[in-house]
């Protein structure tokens, strides 16, 4: 009980959240109406009974379908805000938000109005928060580049990019010309590796890559020497147990390999991915692995201090936090 309210209560930062995995069932339906977009479920309720998801793939046809809603750019403002709201109440101090573009340009969103909508939120809320442009690994190397290029007009609205959307099948390699050229714009670059993937996609993230940190990276214990040499490197894993479970990545809480990873020296954070989808936001997280793992107070420690060295937060503002 002690522990819990320490964690609570505790200064964090969140590195691994799509901003569209926080539109609330609520939210969706009032953005639908605003829009006069026609959703596929009748009600609130029908939508939350959608969610039971046997994969990445099961989540993300119904994530795709929630976007959809969002077209105008006070919607990316009212969907920001809410979440930012949500993480100043779990004491996070610091986010650096995940959006995917390519969902809304398709539907023909300007992509200075996604950019804008995010950003005008974040500046005006209390917890500091940077933004991470991801690429859409189902989707060409081709399409990354071009939407790159459309986002370069807004290139100081974000700090970096990332690779997420369907991983088997869409390794790395396929969208190493992109990564390149964000490299040389002096990006950021993170990647989802090793989430239903296996070790060899977080080795080609660092190695074809040259992400900085690995998104989820949980089957990164399959094999021994890549994960020596993560810790080595200390590249650290965002991990999101919720979401993990929710996506039958693990069976239940109590067969997370958290604390196995910290085990092993890897720099581990806990984060929410998409708390709309997933049963909470990120203390939700870390309530439901400290109720379930043999965890202490260190690890409590140590999880909110590494949430903070792995931000990208420059070094003197990361000393504040630790
Ligand atoms: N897009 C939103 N959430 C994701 C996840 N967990 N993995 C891959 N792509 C995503
Ligand atoms: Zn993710």
């Amino acid at each position: 009980v002690q522990l819990q309210h320490i964690v609570r209560n505790m200064p964090k930062a969140e590195l691994h959240m799509h901003i569209e995995g926080s539109l609330e069932p609520e939210l969706i339906f009032a953005l639908a109406q605003r829009n006069g977009v026609q959703l596929p479920y009748p009600s609130v309720e029908a939508l939350r009974e959608a969610y039971a998801f046997q994969d990445l793939q099961s989540f993300l046809d119904i994530y795709y379908a929630g976007a959809s809603v969002l077209l105008k750019e006070q919607d990316f403002y009212d969907m920001t805000a809410a979440y930012l709201d949500r993480a100043k109440a779990d004491h996070v101090r610091h986010t650096e938000i995940f959006f995917d573009p390519q969902t809304h340009t398709a539907r023909g969103v300007p992509m200075g109005d996604v950019i804008h909508g995010i950003h005008r939120a974040c500046a005006d809320s209390e917890v500091s928060a940077t933004l991470i442009l991801c690429f859409l690994r189902h989707l060409s190397e081709e399409d990354a580049l071009a939407t790159l290029e459309a986002a370069l007009p807004y290139r100081d609205r974000f700090i970096g990019v990332g690779l997420d959307s369907s991983e088997v099948g869409h390794p790395p390699e396929k969208f190493a010309r992109v990564f390149a050229r964000a490299r040389e714009l002096g990006l950021h670059l993170v990647a989802h590796a090793g989430e239903e993937g296996p070790p060899a996609y977080i080795a080609s993230a660092l190695d074809v890559l040259h992400v900085e940190r690995i998104d989820h990276g949980v089957r990164v214990l399959e094999d021994a020497a890549l994960t020596r040499r993560v810790a080595a490197e200390k590249i650290a894993l965002t991990v999101c147990p919720l979401s993990n479970v929710k996506l039958c990545v693990f069976d239940d809480m109590g067969g997370h390999n958290l604390l196995q990873l910290m085990d092993a020296g890897l720099v581990v954070t806990i984060n929410s991915d998409d708390p709309a989808y997933f049963g909470g936001y990120v203390n939700a997280n870390y309530e439901a692995v400290f109720a379930s793992l043999p965890l202490g107070l260190q690890h409590a420690y140590d999880l909110a201090k590494n949430s903070f060295t792995a931000s990208f937060l420059p070094q003197a503002d990361k000393q504040k936090f630790i």
